[in-house]
């Protein structure tokens, strides 16, 4: 049964984790298999070859996309070279799954209160890795931090990398062009760039500032999963980055966004996390995008009135 809260369910709090982690399929080391045989959905760990290779089985990604814990805020917080190899961890592993042309994108943060720790360094380990750098994307976000006595904090960023020579396609928002007079000689003629263009709406560039970012109003918003990124950001990855049928792999799963962007997309997807929790959420996006073609839940709880009666309950107890 599904109940609506006012509270944002914590997947972190010890007692919603004692109650929900029974209703979970998946354990640490288990695969779920699509029924309809398009994805893969598994419980495990990024740095574990054994568990990635079994899910990978003989199949090789022709897109990585990967949102790993950035060291800051959320999740675990580590020294800053710990953080890294264990990035370098996953990175390799992930090379090991890509097909022999393919593309690979890391969301990462950046604490302007650390010296912008992890993305110097983690652009610096990618330096020594065979990847070859392509594009570092920033996404504005429409709320930010800091207002008032710092430059408040929109950015999101996400490195773009490439394995041997992968297609692009290039991609347009939905935003209009609107300036005129970018001249050129094309063929002894003189255009203007209206004409010389294959679409009347701009390119996002590497600066996009057309996906808003995921809050609770929204449709996809999936409660409790305050690490979800915009599925519109993540399927314009993939629009660009890949083609029907093609293996899309994600390492760090939680609420399931780039797997309900395959299903849209049709392309096939093996993704996992390593809390159960997250897994199962993954699973559940899918199956209620599959019944319903709801891209989320909203405030909506995806486990339904426990995790709401236990959530309105420990806000109340607190309040
Ligand atoms: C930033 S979130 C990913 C958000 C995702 N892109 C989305 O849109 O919902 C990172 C996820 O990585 C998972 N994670 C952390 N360490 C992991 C590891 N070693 N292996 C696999 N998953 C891990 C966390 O449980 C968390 O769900």
């Amino acid at each position: 049964m599904v109940k609506r809260t006012t509270s944002a369910i914590n997947f972190e709090d010890a007692a919603t984790r004692e109650q929900l982690l029974p209703e979970c399929r998946l354990q640490p080391g288990d695969l779920w298999h699509d029924p309809e045989g398009r994805h893969v959905v598994g419980c495990g760990d990024a740095t574990d070859r054994q568990f990635v290779e079994s899910i990978f089985n003989s199949r090789r990604a022709t897109l990585s996309l990967h949102d790993p814990p950035y060291n800051m805020v959320s999740f675990q917080r580590r020294p800053i070279a710990e953080y890294i190899d264990w990035c370098r961890r996953w990175v390799d592993l992930s090379w090991g799954m890509m097909a022999e042309d393919g593309s690979f994108y890391v969301w990462l943060g950046a604490d302007q209160k650390n010296h912008f720790q992890p993305l110097p360094q983690f652009m610096a380990m990618m330096a020594t890795t065979d990847f070859q750098s392509r594009s570092f994307v920033t996404l504005r976000n429409q709320r930010g931090y800091g207002t008032q006595k710092n430059w408040m904090a929109v950015r999101q960023e996400l490195l773009y990398y490439t394995k041997g020579e992968p297609p692009f396609d290039v991609q347009y928002t939905d935003i209009p062009k609107i300036l005129r007079g970018y001249y050129k000689d094309v063929g002894g003629e003189r255009t203007e760039n209206m004409q010389r263009s294959r679409s009347n709406n701009i390119r996002p560039g590497n600066v996009w500032v057309d996906t808003q970012q995921v809050f609770y109003r929204l449709e996809e918003n999936v409660n409790g999963c305050y690490a979800q990124k915009p599925l519109k950001a993540i399927e314009r990855v993939i629009m660009a980055s890949s083609k029907e049928s093609d293996i899309v792999a994600d390492f760090f799963s939680h609420s399931g966004t780039t797997l309900l962007a395959c299903e849209r997309l049709r392309r096939r997807c093996v993704t996992f996390d390593i809390d159960p929790i997250y897994a199962e959420i993954t699973i559940r996006r899918l199956e209620y995008y599959r019944q319903t073609g709801k891209t989320g839940w909203q405030m909506e709880d995806v486990f339904g009135a426990e995790a709401c009666e236990l959530t309105d309950r420990v806000t109340a107890e607190s309040t």
